[in-house]
């Protein structure tokens, strides 16, 4: 249990309690009374045993006297991972989901994502959705912008601002007949695409990194999709994407590419897929696509509440982690209506549950596998496993303090509960007034000195 190796530093913070996480073995691995640190650079320097307090003092330099307990009913998990979120749609979040996908888009999205050329605006609407994320226990999220330059850039600040663990992606779209207004040209979108990585890049941001973030095929020229392949190639970016989400998407996406068998094949055939791309839906991929997902090493963002939301379709998540296709969570705001993965958990159990009720044989999703989709798979989704995810000496602290009994919180206990049914209790009951202190890479940024949300 106890390992310095990977850490660098002396131990800055230490915390004793219980410690909830899972590993690749173990979906839900409890750990009570055990005594992390965390180094000045932000890394877990050590995982022991509370009982050796005072030999690990020694050890690794601290005052016992310095370390910070957890109460009963409180403790320690990785923070929640947003594999796939819209900043620029958070405005018009909880409304407008009364169409589906391709209408949704020409009526409310395409119009409100125009609006984010005007700075000011995307300035109040990024700094909400980077606080209320937060505020909800978001450590690490994998945004979409606009295909505006200086508000994506806008948004990738803001977020190193706040503390926030961000992948940003300027949105790329050379085809768009409804909004005429909200469309690039080839051009402008591979040089706009060139210059954003590059001003992103430039400003050095230890946690915010450029995505590479073709809209999804309907909006891009073969053209466009060929070199925005070979920018994230040359480049090693993420990549990120729609795949599959609607029924009607799939027929546009097979009228549009006659020449490829399937829409997997369209982003096959341009390099698109890698495995550092992020690919949100995939509600009706077939299983010989999931397996070219596996081969490349492309992953799967669940957004259940948008596919409830626009009636896109079920994710069959078993299915998905069946074929060993790296599986994460999304609330794709404003598609999904919230904002919080706390949300997702829990319409990703039911999306499982009525797939069990059409098939009483299907093996549903347990809470504790969800959990891990939350956050360790989260981070395998987004190529971050390696610093992120789980309670892992070398790994940052990302973390969620919880108090499950929190005061003037949603969750009443009546007695003292083991931690998996506190876990369960606060991935089923839980919100924000349960999340009392969400650290980043070692920094407290809940509560932090502007906490209000304006
Ligand atoms: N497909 C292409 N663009 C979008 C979007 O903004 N939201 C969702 N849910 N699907 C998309
Ligand atoms: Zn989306």
């Amino acid at each position: 249990m106890i390992n310095s190796e990977g850490s660098s530093g002396p131990v800055a913070q230490v915390f004793r309690g219980t410690f909830i996480h899972s590993t690749p073995q173990t979906a839900l691995q409890v750990l009570e009374d055990a005594l992390l640190g965390v180094d000045s650079a932000g890394k877990i320097a050590f995982i022991g045993k509370g009982e050796n307090v005072l030999e690990l003092s020694q050890k690794f330099g601290f005052n016992p006297s310095e370390v910070i307990k957890l109460a009963q009913h409180e403790f320690f998990m990785p923070g929640l991972i947003d594999t796939h979120i819209h900043a620029s749609q958070y405005s018009y979040a909880g409304t407008a989901l009364d169409m589906p996908l391709l209408k949704w888009l020409n009526t409310y999205t395409f119009p409100v994502e125009s609006h984010f050329k005007d700075l000011e605006f995307a300035r109040k609407v990024y700094t909400q959705v980077v606080k209320r994320t937060l505020r909800n226990g978001t450590t690490t999220a994998c945004y979409f912008a606009t295909i505006h330059t200086d508000a994506s850039l806008l948004l990738g600040q803001i977020a190193n601002d706040f503390g926030q663990r961000a992948l940003v992606g300027k949105v790329c779209m050379d085809r768009n007949d409804s909004v005429e207004h909200y469309r690039e040209t080839l051009q402008e979108s591979v040089d706009e695409t060139h210059r954003f990585i590059k001003e992103l890049l430039n400003k050095k941001y230890p946690l915010v990194k450029p995505v590479v973030t073709p809209r999804f095929a309907p909006s891009c020229t073969e053209a466009l999709l060929k070199q925005l392949g070979t920018i994230a190639k040359n480049n090693n970016l993420h990549i990120q994407s729609h795949i599959s989400e609607n029924i009607d998407e799939l027929e546009l996406v097979k009228n549009l590419f006659p020449d490829s068998e399937t829409y997997t094949d369209v982003y096959h055939k341009f390099n698109l897929l890698t495995d550092k791309t992020i690919m949100a839906h995939g509600c009706h991929l077939s299983d010989k696509e999931l397996t070219v997902f596996r081969e490349t090493g492309t992953s799967l963002s669940h957004c259940p509440n948008s596919n409830f939301s626009l009636c896109s379709g079920i994710l069959d998540a078993r299915n998905v982690l069946n074929h060993k296709v790296k599986l994460g969570l999304g609330t794709d705001v404003a598609g999904g209506y919230s904002s919080s993965i706390l949300d997702a958990v829990r319409r990703a159990l039911d999306a499982s549950k009525v797939l069990t009720i059409q098939n009483p044989e299907y093996q549903t999703l347990t809470f504790e596998e969800v959990f891990r989709l939350a956050t360790l798979g989260g981070s395998q989704v987004l190529s971050l496993d390696d610093k992120i995810g789980n309670f892992e000496v070398g790994k940052d602290f990302d973390a969620l303090r919880v108090n499950v009994a929190a005061r003037g919180g949603p969750i009443d206990l009546v007695q003292c509960e083991a931690p998996k049914i506190l876990l369960e209790k606060f991935l089923n009951l839980g919100d924000d007034r349960n999340i009392v202190e969400v650290f980043v890479a070692g920094r407290k940024v809940v509560p932090c000195a502007d906490q209000t949300v304006e």
